[in-house]
């Protein structure tokens, strides 16, 4: 592993790249390694010993590319596998979403009323609330999650304005309003592509995106450790990420620009354990 080695970025699918483009936004400089699980995505709704293996699997693949950080750009890996990638990684840092998200939370909410959306796996799984409950020490806070399955194919059938998507979320949303929340975690790698939608349903509170602040920790931990790219010697419009899928999903490049902004190059396709 060198200064100069990529980040690993691995996601069951195409979500992490909500998480891609803001690495790619705070650390511009830097090449990257992505893996999206398309082949076995979803993981929301797989048991922890599914998402514990496939997670391994996942990392083992990055940790060959000779990564100098993994991000674990989803929440549901996050939530139920982050030690378990942080074994097999050895002495590779690992950033997985929720503590960054947590710790954002708290910094926003002035009420201590704060809210979670997520896949059932990562609910249930009380990797936010145990955060940040730990993160808030004596300060008294309250956290309310609520699962919202739904919200990820919607995303990925492109029904971001849709009326019926407007209704559902109204549905998963109503019971945070009851509890007057004055923040929310968008859980997960699909929710802040809906963020304007639920801002205007939860009148305009800070929505706290998981992918945005574990870039910013990525930027300070490469910082603190001197392996930071700072800059690049030629004049590259494009950042420098190499894809691999598991899967090329029939919307792949579609979904890829929706969530990324940018078009990506053809992934390659590889095999992890027994698909
Ligand atoms: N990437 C997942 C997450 O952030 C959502 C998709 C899935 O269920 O695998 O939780």
């Amino acid at each position: 592993m060198y200064n100069n080695s990529p980040i690993g970025v691995f996601d069951s699918g195409v979500g992490g790249l909500s998480v891609l483009k803001q690495l790619v936004r705070f650390l511009p400089y830097e090449s990257y390694v992505y893996l999206g699980d398309t082949a076995r995505v979803p993981y929301g709704n797989k048991s922890d010993d599914t998402v514990k293996q496939y997670s391994k699997e996942c990392a083992e693949f990055l940790i060959a590319k000779n990564v100098k950080l993994i991000v674990v750009a989803c929440n549901t890996a996050s939530s139920i596998a982050l030690d378990t990638v942080r074994e097999v990684a050895g002495d590779i840092p690992v950033i997985g979403m929720i503590e960054p998200a947590a710790g954002a939370a708290l910094r926003a909410s002035k009420s201590g009323k704060i809210g979670v959306i997520g896949t059932r796996a990562t609910v249930n799984s009380k990797a936010y609330t145990n955060k940040i409950m730990e993160l808030a020490g004596a300060n008294q806070i309250t956290v309310m999650s609520q699962p919202c399955p739904l919200f990820v194919p919607i995303v990925e059938e492109g029904l971001i304005d849709h009326p019926a998507s407007r209704m559902i979320a109204e549905e998963y949303l109503s019971e945070l309003k009851k509890l007057d929340i004055d923040t929310l975690v968008l859980g997960c790698t699909h929710y802040p592509l809906l963020s304007r939608m639920i801002g205007e349903i939860l009148n305009g509170i800070p929505l706290i995106d998981s992918g945005e602040h574990a870039a910013v920790t990525a930027l300070r931990l490469l910082a603190e450790r001197k392996m930071l790219i700072e800059e690049r010697d030629e004049f590259v419009m494009k950042p420098k990420i190499d894809f691999f899928v598991t899967d090329v999903p029939n919307l792949f490049f579609e979904q890829a620009q929706l969530f990324l902004g940018f078009n990506v190059d053809s992934p390659k396709k590889i095999q992890l354990g027994i698909c």
